[in-house]
């Protein structure tokens, strides 16, 4: 490797710029400093690695798809340019702006590297939206791929599941609901998730099913906190009220998280009966 010496004769000296018209863009350099004085040279700093100014890429890039996931969410996959840049890639952005809404105050997100797809979220139901992806790096952008559409499914059922029961015994909880119906501008209902967890656990355990009945076999010395929401292909539905299982041995129990706020009242009084009914029959 040749060594280039500039020699800048100022003791103030805390910058320098080397140019050289041939010089291409993100050319890498590695460059020390040295002081010296009328004694002689002193030591040089340790090597650095400093880049040449890059210019911002030249193609757009290409290939560009966008699916929805749901009501809410998006995935866009596209492809590095075909040609090559003049300019480095340092990572994409991708431009979205909902079809009712100002191309101009379009949302942009960034990824870094070579990651040629990102999922777009918090996006509105049933409408329509046009992406488009640029390359970018230091020195700027890139110009735009073509622009594609892309409409987010419909939005998950807006009501809750109704009229939960419950009946318990030997280690096993049975839970009914009634069948929730997704209005004309919904996603149908594919099925119900069952979320439960112990009063004290914090992380909750899900079952999913497509009948509107489920059996947990779970052991009874803990309270249960139990919650059903119907999922679509729009995403997940409302969830129902939580309803407390409450702890029991041995005895059977039933009862039901009714739409109100006393469930628990209700829960609570058909353990009192349980418990009374296991005192008298001792
Ligand atoms: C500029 O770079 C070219 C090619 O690297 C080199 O031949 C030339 O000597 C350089 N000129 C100056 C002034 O450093
Ligand atoms: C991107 O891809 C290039 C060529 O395939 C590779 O050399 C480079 O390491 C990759 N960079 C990252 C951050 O994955
Ligand atoms: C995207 O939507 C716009 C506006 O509705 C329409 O003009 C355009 O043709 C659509 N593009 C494609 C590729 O479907
Ligand atoms: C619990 O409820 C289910 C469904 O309602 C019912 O089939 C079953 O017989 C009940 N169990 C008892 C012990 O009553
Ligand atoms: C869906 O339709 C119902 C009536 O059928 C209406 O009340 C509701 O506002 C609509 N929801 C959306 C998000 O358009
Ligand atoms: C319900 O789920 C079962 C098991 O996961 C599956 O075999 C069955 O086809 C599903 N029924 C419907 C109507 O989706």
């Amino acid at each position: 490797m040749i060594w280039m010496l500039t020699v800048l004769a100022s003791a103030d000296a805390s910058r320098y710029v080397f140019r050289n018209e041939s010089v291409r863009p993100f050319s890498p350099f590695e460059v020390k400093v040295g002081v010296f004085n009328n004694k002689g040279e002193g030591p040089f700093s340790p090597t650095t690695l400093v880049y040449s100014a890059e210019e911002e890429p030249t193609k757009p890039p290409a290939s560009i798809f966008a699916r929805s996931l749901s009501a809410t969410d998006i995935e866009v996959f596209w492809a590095s340019p075909l040609e090559k840049n003049r300019g480095r890639i340092e990572g994409y952005e991708v431009k979205y702006w909902r079809h009712d809404d100002k191309e101009e105050n379009a949302r942009k997100i960034r990824t870094v590297g070579n990651q040629t797809s990102t999922k777009i979220t918090n996006l509105k139901g049933s409408a329509l939206y046009h992406l488009a992806v640029k390359a970018y790096n230091s020195a700027g952008t890139g110009p735009s791929s073509a622009t594609v559409n892309v409409t987010t499914r419909k939005p998950p059922p807006s009501q809750p599941p109704g009229n939960i029961i419950w009946n318990s015994s030997d280690s096993k909880i049975i839970l009914n609901w009634d069948q929730v119906k997704a209005l004309d501008n919904e996603s149908e209902v594919k099925g119900y998730k069952v979320l439960y967890r112990w009063n004290r656990q914090s992380s909750t355990s899900v079952i999913e099913t497509n009948k509107t009945s489920v059996e947990l076999s779970l052991p009874l010395d803990e309270d249960y906190i139990i919650e059903i929401k119907p999922f679509s292909d729009g995403g997940d539905g409302s969830s129902s009220e939580q309803i407390r299982i409450p702890k029991i041995s041995n005895f059977y129990a039933r009862g039901s998280g009714a739409s109100t706020s006393n469930a628990c009242t209700l829960s609570a009084i058909s353990t009192l009966m349980i418990s009374l009914t296991a005192r008298s029959s001792l």
